[in-house]
């Protein structure tokens, strides 16, 4: 049978059964010194401003992480150190990930543990060097190998995230140039439907008429796509300007109709800072973002709710709830690709566009189920300017 990765792992740092005899010695030694040494981990981490960042949920998360470190030890120098502990050591690599936790900080978190089980080795098994020799190594062996593990995540996420943008880039050029040629016989259609119903003029029949008018719209839904294709994939510069969110919503509310049964809440809005912004981009994020709602709700009825509020100093939050079935569990996922519709009308290009508004703003949108059902769309803006990042010029074409 083909070696998985994590036995070419162990291969690679030569870790045997000898380390896995010495480290469950270990374990009777260092077992009552983990409650002590998950302490004295996450006040390390407390110290240090960066990565106290990642600890968003404060004092209860830390005690939280600190009794799941104590399982994490425990099992670090029991075992068994088999596939199963690999995967759950993956698992918990891509909780890391996830938070978005620099890798960086993973090596100063690991020396901590390193030195503190070290010194308990040493303490432990003093006047037998051999024994010392050996759980020494078996440590180090383990720990690189923890390592190597969360190294992987992050490894594993940056090829997802580089096959996304390929993925993109194709998808880009593609559709770059067919919008463009899709254009012209589009504009054809439009100048003959206005000469033909110039010439029709009053005489034209009920039914006639009515089809004229389906041409019309219909034209209007494939240039709508259009423009939603080539903005996705054209990175039109930001027209940066202080920007009141309230009046952008306003603006967006005015542009989405609503049908009886329909209730659209606002709260918090008018007494926001204002954000260097491009107004039209920002407003074709709400409008997108209500579109979606009202059609979540329209066929029962229902409620979308806008929450504005200043989170920190530099950091506004913007949360948009509809009380509509909200969004399965198997496309959340995919959410924010580019062609991921559920919707019968539409090709999947609203959210992404969004996604790439905020981004190009040094913004964020995330999207997690409302409480008792519906959506929930979490987003933020930085008060202050923001430089474009490095997403902001992916794909390019046409
Ligand atoms: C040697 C390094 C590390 C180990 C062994 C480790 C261990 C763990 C474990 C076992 C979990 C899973 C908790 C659960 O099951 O709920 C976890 C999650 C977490 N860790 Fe670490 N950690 C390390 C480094 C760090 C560092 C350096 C930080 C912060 C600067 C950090 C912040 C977090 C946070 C915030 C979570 C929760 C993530 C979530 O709820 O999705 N960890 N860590």
């Amino acid at each position: 049978m083909a070696e998985t990765l994590f036995e070419e792992l162990k291969r690679y740092v030569g870790f045997d059964a000898r380390d896995e005899a010495s480290l469950v010695a270990l374990h009777a030694v260092a077992k009552p010194h983990f409650p002590r040494i998950s302490r004295v981990f996450y006040d390390r981490i407390l110290e240090h401003e960066g990565a106290r960042k990642a600890l968003e949920g404060g004092e209860s998360q830390v005690g939280h992480l600190r009794g799941t470190l104590q399982v994490w030890m425990d099992q670090l120098l029991r075992g068994p150190w088999d596939e199963a502990y690999y995967e759950l050591r993956c698992r918990i690599g891509r909780m890391h990930v996830r938070i978005s936790l620099p890798q960086h900080y993973m090596f100063g978190a690991m020396n901590v543990l390193r030195q503190e089980l070290t010194d308990i080795i040493d303490a432990a098994y003093q006047g037998q060097s051999e024994a010392r020799h050996l759980a020494r190594s078996s440590l180090g062996r383990i720990l690189d190998l923890e390592l190597a593990i969360m190294l992987h995540t992050y490894r594993e996420d940056l090829l997802v995230q580089q096959a996304r943008s390929e993925r993109l880039s194709t998808f880009g050029q593609l559709v770059g140039s067919i919008g463009h040629e899709l254009r012209n016989p589009l504009g054809v259609i439009e100048t003959s439907l206005y000469i033909l119903r110039s010439r029709a003029g009053a005489t034209v029949d009920e039914r006639t008429n009515k089809h004229l008018d389906r041409i019309g719209e219909q034209v209007g839904i494939a240039n709508h796509i259009i423009s939603d294709l080539l903005d996705m994939i054209r990175d039109r510069p930001l027209q940066r300007q202080p920007v009141w969110l309230d009046e952008v919503w306003q603006e967006a509310l005015k542009a989405v109709t609503r049908p009886e049964g329909v209730l659209v809440t606002t709260e918090g809005l008018a007494s926001l800072p204002t954000l260097q912004g491009d107004a039209g981009q920002l407003r074709q994020v709400f409008v997108n973002l209500l579109e979606n709602a009202v059609q979540a709700v329209e066929e029962t009825g229902g409620t979308v709710s806008l929450v504005g509020s200043l989170v920190e100093p530099g950091r506004v939050e913007v949360v948009l709830e509809d009380t509509g079935p909200g969004v399965s569990e198997s496309i959340r996922r995919r959410l924010f690709e580019p062609l991921m519709t559920t919707k019968a009308r539409g090709i999947g290009l609203g959210l992404p566009l969004v996604r790439r508004i905020l981004e190009r703003h040094g913004g964020t949108i995330a999207y997690a189920p409302r409480e008792g059902a519906g959506a929930r769309f979490v987003l933020h803006f930085p008060v202050a300017p923001a430089e474009e990042g490095p997403n902001a010029s992916v794909p390019s074409a046409g």
